[in-house]
């Protein structure tokens, strides 16, 4: 689409050489035809005012006007008495004309429902409570706030989170602990640079889990990625302690993507654990905003803050477009972990952070933490009533927090055969086999989200299967 300028004349970046033995003639208008043929000008789009260009090149308005010319003769622009002159709708045939443009990315459509996880209600964003937050920030910040900040992240934000955290989470946290992110992704990513420096080789991640983007980032940290098992209770701690590894990657507030809470007992013998081999435990804060049916577990942080470094993230509270987290590392790690962010970015978007704390401080962050709260509580009883009318019989778990739940299917069930069945009718199912180290297909699962999904959808999704969730589909 062609750029419409208003007001004064368009930008267009031409350089003029006079040293050059090309005249400036030439130069001008082999520039203008380049950038028509190459696509940096398109169709239709306005040019500056032969007046206005020739002020900016310090040329004659002339010479401007006799290239206009020669390029409208050419067919590459068009002028019409009183308006602007124009990039022609056709121009000559574009000989280095850019690649064109992939297509867009979409996701399979499901016409009746998509329980795909990992992501909250989208068109529950509360989007008039952060487009205030953003013009707070931009009417009330000095001047410096527009600047480079500091790579760790802003310190309004640092401190806020850091009471937030402690006050919700029960996280040892000041502000001078926090590092802000891109998102828990950048977090990982960070963390396992900065332990790979300090001489850790080799992290253990939970089986089922992050499927392939945890070992993917531990390899391009320089380190191995060992899976160790899960069950009712969470990661099993004496395989994490056979398998040699000296940092663990887990969620135990809400494991992805069995929906277990990591038991009491497992949690005193992970610290014992890093405590003992000197290692590390990376805690991935999943879900934990969103509580149901027991009692709150604070973080693992919390417990012990000399061996555990806690990962958090906005992308469940708010949005995942907003890309912004945040890692509370012991102080020997935050060198390098500055000097990887600053690296990697130079610092996360300093507005974006200054609107989060605003956000935050106003109450408004909990106010929609609250609604959020109620509304997946709902959703999630919708769930388990669909299942049980639906699928009677199937057992349902990991619902103790979170927007996603675990769907016990019939043994000898082809978990594959039935989500590409389902797909076909209009709802998006998703099994456990992506998620496990191995592959394997038993026991045969479903991890079904409701972030995303409505009442309505959740209600009509399970209805439309219903008859591939029994014994003998
Ligand atoms: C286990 C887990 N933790 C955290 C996140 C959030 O990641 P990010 O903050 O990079 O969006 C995800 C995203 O899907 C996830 O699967």
């Amino acid at each position: 689409m062609a750029v419409e300028w208003a007001g004064s004349g368009p930008e267009l970046l031409i350089t003029i050489d006079r040293d050059s033995a090309v005249g400036l003639r030439t130069q001008l208008e082999n520039q203008l035809r380049d950038a028509i043929r190459g696509g940096r000008l398109a169709s239709d789009e306005r040019l500056p005012s032969s007046r206005e260009l020739a002020r900016a090149l310090r040329l004659s308005r002339g010479l401007v006007q006799d290239c206009y010319a020669q390029l409208q003769a050419e067919g590459y622009l068009t002028s019409r008495a009183g308006s602007a002159t124009r990039v022609a709708a056709a121009t000559a045939p574009r000989t280095d004309a850019p690649p064109a443009p992939s297509p867009p990315v979409t996701r399979p459509r499901h016409a009746i429902a998509d329980f795909r996880s990992g992501v909250p209600d989208l068109g529950l964003m509360p989007r008039e409570d952060w487009a205030w937050a953003i013009r707070e920030v931009c009417r009330t910040s000095p001047n410096s706030a527009f600047d480079y900040g500091d790579p760790l992240g802003e310190q309004s934000l640092r401190d806020v989170l850091a009471a937030y955290l402690r006050r919700v989470r029960a996280v040892a946290a000041t502000g001078d602990r926090l590092v802000i992110c891109a998102g828990m992704a950048q977090a990982l990513g960070l963390v396992l640079q900065a332990l790979a420096a300090d001489g850790i080789g080799t992290v253990a991640f939970e089986d089922p889990g992050p499927g392939t983007s945890t070992p993917r980032l531990a390899a391009a940290a320089g380190m191995t990625a060992v899976p160790v098992a899960v069950d009712e209770d969470g990661i099993d701690v004496a395989a994490l302690d056979r398998s040699g590894a000296r940092a663990v990657l887990v969620t135990p507030a809400h494991q992805w993507p069995t929906g277990v809470v990591l038991a009491g007992h497992r949690r005193q013998e992970m610290i014992a654990w890093a405590r003992r081999c000197g290692g590390v435990i990376i805690e991935d804060d999943y879900d934990a905003e969103f509580r149901y049916d027991r009692d709150p577990v604070g973080s693992l942080q919390g417990l012990a803050p000399d061996c555990v470094i806690s990962l958090g993230t906005v992308s469940k509270s708010l949005a995942p477009a907003l890309r912004l987290g945040w890692i509370v590392a012991p102080p020997r790690l935050l060198g390098a972990l500055a000097e990887g962010k600053r690296l990697a970015d130079r610092g996360s978007p300093g507005l974006d952070q200054l609107a989060l704390a605003t956000l935050i401080e106003s109450g408004r962050y909990d106010r929609h933490l609250r609604r959020m709260r109620a509304e997946y509580a709902t959703r999630r009883v919708t769930l388990i009533d669909a299942l049980s009318r639906h699928a009677p019989g199937l057992r349902v778990t990991g619902l103790a927090a979170g927007f996603h739940a675990v769907l016990h299917l019939p043994a000898g069930t082809d978990e594959n055969a039935l989500i590409d069945e389902a797909r076909r009718r209009g709802v998006g199912l998703y099994g456990m086999a992506a998620l496990r180290h191995s592959g394997g297909t038993a026991p045969p699962q479903l991890v079904l989200g409701f972030g995303d999904t409505g009442k309505r959808a959740i209600e009509a999704g399970i209805a439309a299967v219903a008859d591939l969730l029994g014994p003998d589909s």
